[in-house]
């Protein structure tokens, strides 16, 4: 069976859905592996790393998804309208696709992938349960984004991060508040107390309280008998009143804060607006924001994506794909889990793909098939 893993194609894009550590444990399964030319580059990964545990390397687009039945990448491939290149066109009928396909995003594709007869599985739609953890290709890329969120403020912030005692007089701990506290949130937090800030956090969520306070960040929460709490973990939308009373916290909070990083998301719907043109105002010039939330629609009224907007002295940096900007390790934990996703429905003996159709993973993850959409939160379109 032929596994490509094409280029990234997608602007901001350096990430690369296989490593050569994955490529070997795939050409082990029994895959025929093949690579196309300088997919790595972007994540410091050669060629010749890949041709030196058995893969074969493709010069282009046409080569690498010609008779492919297993692609691995890492955004939905490119579609006649977004660039020179068509690559949903070079797709075989019955290949089997797997990447972050964003199906709410991109109908277009979604449609297309029906009506060429691909089988797609969208990572992004991962069930939240134990087994799948290794797989979760959210959680991998959040914990990272949040590690580089903190280093990306500590860059741009003219002061220091622990507290210094010198001859020369004593510098503050810079003073950190992380909005959201799922996976990157609460790498956020780790990561700003390793460097030496006092880190203070906020969620909707009632298990966030314990979470926070185990990684020695300060829990803030709005007192209110409304909790966040959704199915699979995840965050739901707050009534007025619970976002009228957590502007008001969030007012007091933030102003005597240095750096804000926001993480806050509900699924499917644009993130939630935590910080207004008047609470960045209220910053000391010097202070930083960092919005992760920022292709979301920004939890920050001023963030836009791509730029660093400057308000009365105060940097809002709204990156694009922030697991791209760590793109190395971005890329080696996204293979692991695309492996870990494939590896079971892998037959030992006939090494070859025996996907069990039954399976709770299979049936969460799965777009399409049988030329039909088969999801049940897409079915009937979107
Ligand atoms: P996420 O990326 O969907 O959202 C980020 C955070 O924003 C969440 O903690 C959410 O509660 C918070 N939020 C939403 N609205 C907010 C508001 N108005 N104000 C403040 N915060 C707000 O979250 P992520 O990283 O996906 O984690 C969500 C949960 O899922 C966590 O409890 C996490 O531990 C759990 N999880 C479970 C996994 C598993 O069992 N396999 C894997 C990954 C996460």
């Amino acid at each position: 069976m032929k596994l490509a893993i094409p280029k990234e194609r997608r602007e901001h894009e350096r990430r690369v859905a296989a490593t050569p550590d994955t490529v070997k444990k795939l050409i082990a399964l029994g895959f025929d592996v093949h690579v196309e030319k300088d997919a790595g580059l972007l994540s410091s990964i050669l060629d010749s790393e890949y041709q030196a545990v058995g893969a074969k390397i493709a010069a282009g687009a046409p080569d690498i998804y010609k008779d492919a039945d297993v692609i691995f990448k890492v955004q939905r491939p490119l579609h006649a309208s977004e660039g020179d290149i068509d690559e949903l066109a070079l797709i075989k009928k019955d290949a089997i696709l797997i990447a972050i396909l964003s199906p709410f995003t991109d109908a277009a594709a979604l449609d297309a992938y029906a009506k060429g007869g691909i089988i797609s599985f969208a990572m992004e739609f991962m069930p939240r349960i134990t087994r799948a953890q290794s797989m979760d290709v959210l959680s991998s890329q959040s914990n990272l984004a949040g590690y580089k969120a903190v280093i990306d403020a500590a860059e741009e912030f003219s002061r220091a991060f622990p507290m210094m005692m010198t001859a020369a007089g004593t510098i503050a701990p810079a003073k950190v508040m992380v909005m959201g506290t799922g996976v990157a949130g609460l790498q956020a937090i780790a990561t700003a107390k390793r460097l030496g800030a006092v880190v203070s956090a906020t969620d909707v969520r009632s298990a966030a309280k314990e979470q926070v306070e185990s990684l020695g960040g300060k829990f803030v929460m709005v007192e209110s008998d409304e909790t966040g709490d959704a199915a699979g973990g995840y965050a739901k939308e707050m009534s007025d009143e619970y976002k009228a009373k957590q502007a008001a916290l969030i007012a007091t909070t933030l102003a005597k804060q240095d750096i804000a990083i926001t993480t806050a998301l509900i699924p499917g719907r644009p993130a939630p607006l935590l910080i207004t043109k008047e609470m960045v105002r209220s910053m000391r010039p010097g202070s930083i924001i960092v919005d992760l939330a920022v292709e979301s629609g920004g939890n920050c009224e001023l963030s836009q994506a791509g730029k660093t907007v400057v308000e009365n002295g105060v940097k809002i940096i709204g990156h694009y794909n922030m697991p791209s900007r760590i793109a190395t390790d971005a890329s080696a934990l996204y293979a692991k889990n695309l492996l870990n996703f494939i590896t079971p429905h892998m037959d030992g003996d006939s090494k070859t793909l025996k996907i069990d159709w039954e399976d709770e993973i299979i049936i969460g993850t799965l777009l399409t098939k049988d030329n039909a959409i088969v999801h049940e939160r897409l079915k009937g379109g979107n």
